[in-house]
């Protein structure tokens, strides 16, 4: 894979982990939520944070500082939204980054990915399985 695609791999990447750094941030402050689902945001936004991070040093060492664009609000009110905004973020996320898990060159870095998409598809199943609890 070219540096320049490996750039675009990763501002993109860089920008779907803070959308969600910032929602479930943002939404484990909700009171109107049960203390279950806070803490479930709280945990994800915090291995957000960490795919962020990997994200940010492998941009940091092709190109220069990753800039950070602040999320548009979700829009979604009611835990159901909330959740099904989530789950479709996350799918969405997946399938973006199983596109280029195999197309890295750097051995090292394909492993890490391939380890965030494994957090990811954990995050799917869990709103999921909540999903399923509200019904
Ligand atoms: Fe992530
Ligand atoms: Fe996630």
């Amino acid at each position: 894979m070219s540096a320049k695609s490996a750039i675009s791999f990763l501002k993109k990447a860089i920008k779907l982990e803070y959308n969600d750094v910032f929602l479930y941030h943002k939404e484990k402050q909700n009171a109107a939520l049960s203390d279950k689902v806070r803490g479930v945001f709280e945990a994800f936004g915090n291995q957000e944070i960490t795919h962020l991070d990997l994200f940010s040093i492998e941009l940091k060492k092709l190109a220069d500082e990753p800039t950070i664009e602040l999320a548009p609000p979700s829009g979604a009110k009611s835990l159901r939204e909330i959740l099904f905004y989530h789950k479709a973020s996350e799918e969405n996320t997946i399938a973006f980054y199983e596109a280029f898990a195999e197309v890295f060159d750097d051995e090292d870095f394909k492993k890490k990915l391939l380890k965030v998409i494994s957090d990811e598809k954990t995050h799917l199943h869990i709103l999921e399985k909540l999903i399923k609890e509200i019904r």
